[in-house]
């Protein structure tokens, strides 16, 4: 547990210190950058935590974070963290799926979503 939140925080400081060319390799540092420009409008600039409309999203899996930023939709048998349905979907950002998906799978699940 604690090995992975430090790989998260050392991702993250990665992504923000070296600006340019080498994070274009990186699929959790583009993550990063697709989440802060797609959905911090919502949800927190801290996945692990609750943002201003959205749920904490850190732990999202890839199938969830497809149903529901492309779709508007759940994972059969997934039980959504909130009741609402005032998520936009968001299907241009197709090709930021993995992207999006390496970076908050690489962040440990909030224990209060
Ligand atoms: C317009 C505000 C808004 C934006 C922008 C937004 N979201 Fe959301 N999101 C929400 C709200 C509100 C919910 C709670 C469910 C609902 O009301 O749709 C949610 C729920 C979710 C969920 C389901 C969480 C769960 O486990 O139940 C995921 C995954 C998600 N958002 C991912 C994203 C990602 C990734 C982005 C950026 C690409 C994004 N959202 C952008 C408002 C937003």
């Amino acid at each position: 547990m604690k090995r992975v939140l430090s790989a998260g925080a050392l991702a993250l400081a990665l992504g923000s210190g070296c600006g340019g060319g080498g994070d274009a390799d990186d699929p959790v540092a583009r993550g990063r950058a697709a989440y802060l420009a797609n959905c911090v409008a919502c949800h927190h600039t801290n996945p692990k935590l609750a943002g201003p409309i959205g749920p904490a999203l850190a732990g999202s899996s890839q199938e969830l974070l497809e149903a529901k930023v492309l779709r508007n939709q759940y994972p059969e048998g997934y039980t959504p963290k909130r009741s609402s349905s005032a998520m936009v979907p968001l299907p241009h950002l197709e090709n930021e799926i993995p992207d999006l998906a390496a970076y908050l799978g690489s962040l440990d699940a909030p224990s209060i979503p």
